[in-house]
C-alpha cells in the first residue's frame, strides 16, 4: 500500500515528529491535515509543505483536551485514511515532587488526547484500508528516573494497541515508541543542546539522539504496511 491519494490527519503537527511526518507523507503523495493547539502553529507549515511537495494540505486548530473540538475537527476532514496522534506535553520530575494535578494534566493530553482523537476519527475511517498510529515512547520499557508519568502513559498506550488491533480489525492499530529524539533544540541554548547530545551519545549504541525525520520514516511504514497491526515499533537507536 502506498500513501498516494490518502488523507493523513496528524495531531501535534506544529513541531517535532508530527511535523516531520506531515512533510514525509506529503512527499509520498498523501493529503495531509496538520493540527495543533493553534492555527498559527500549523498554518505556515501546511503552506510550506504544499509549496514544497505539490500535495494538498490542510490545517486545523485542535487542542486535544477539548472533546467538542476533537469531534468537530475529525468530522470536518472527510475520510481519514490514517491517523497519527503526536500531541503531547511533558512532565519531568521525581515522583514525590510531582503533584497529582501535573500528572493528570499530562495524562489529559497524551493519554486522553489520543483516546479522544481515535474515538472521534473512527466513524470517518475506512476499516479495511485505514490505520491508526498512536505514540508511546522508550520510557515505559526502558526507564529513566524522573519520567514516571511518561512510563505510565506509554505503558497504557502499548497495552491498548494490542487490544484495539483485535477489537477494531480490520482497521490496523499500532504504536511507535521513539527513543531520545532531538526535537527540542529550539528550547535550549547551544551549550545546553551540546550537553544534551553528548549525554545521549554516551547512552545509545548509535552514538547520538534520533532525528524527527527518522521517527517519521517509521510512522510512514506503519501507515503503509498492511501486514503490521497490534505492534509497538521501537525507533530508539538501540536504547536498552
Ligand atoms: N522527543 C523525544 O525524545 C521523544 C521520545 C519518546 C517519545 N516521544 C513522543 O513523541 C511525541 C511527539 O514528541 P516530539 O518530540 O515531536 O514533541 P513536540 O515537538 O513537543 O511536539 C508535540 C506537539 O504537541 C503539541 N501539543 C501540546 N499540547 C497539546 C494539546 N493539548 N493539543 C494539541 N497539541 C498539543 C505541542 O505544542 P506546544 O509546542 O504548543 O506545546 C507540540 O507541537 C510525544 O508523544 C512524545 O512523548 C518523544
Amino acid at each position: 500500500m502506498n500513501l498516494s491519494g490518502s488523507t493523513v490527519v496528524i495531531t501535534g503537527a506544529g513541531s517535532g515528529i508530527g511535523l516531520a511526518t506531515a512533510e514525509l507523507v506529503a512527499r509520498r503523495g498523501a493529503r495531509v491535515v496538520l493540527t495543533d493547539r493553534s492555527a498559527d502553529a500549523v498554518r505556515p507549515h501546511a503552506e510550506r509543505i504544499a509549496e514544497l511537495t505539490g500535495a494538498e494540505t490542510g490545517f486545523r486548530a485542535l487542542d486535544v483536551t477539548d472533546g467538542a473540538a476533537v469531534e468537530n475537527v475529525m468530522g470536518s476532514v472527510g475520510t481519514i485514511d490514517h491517523l497519527f496522534t503526536c500531541a503531547s506535553g511533558s512532565v519531568i520530575a521525581p515522583f514525590d515532587e510531582l503533584t497529582e494535578a501535573q500528572v493528570r494534566q499530562f495524562f489529559e493530553v497524551k493519554w486522553w488526547g489520543q483516546y479522544r482523537c481515535l474515538r472521534a476519527a473512527l466513524p470517518h475511517m475506512p476499516k479495511d484500508t485505514g490505520s491508526v498510529t498512536l505514540v508511546s515512547g522508550y520510557l515505559y520499557r526502558k526507564v529513566d528516573p524522573g519520567y514516571f508519568a511518561f512510563a505510565a502513559v506509554n505503558g497504557a498506550v502499548e497495552a491498548a494497541v494490542k487490544s484495539l488491533a483485535m477489537e477494531l480489525a480490520p482497521l490496523r492499530v499500532n504504536a511507535i515508541a521513539p527513543g531520545p529524539t532531538d526535537t527540542h533544540a529550539h528550547l535550549m541554548n547551544p551549550d545546553e543542546h551540546r550537553a544534551y547530545r553528548d549525554e545521549i551519545a554516551g547512552r545509545l549504541p548509535v552514538g547520538r539522539p534520533g532525528t524527527a525525520e527518522e521517527v517519521a520514516h517509521a510512522a510512514a511504514y506503519l501507515m503503509e504496511n498492511p501486514f503490521t497491526t497490534g505492534t509497538t515499533l521501537d525507533v530508539d537507536g538501540g536504547k536498552r
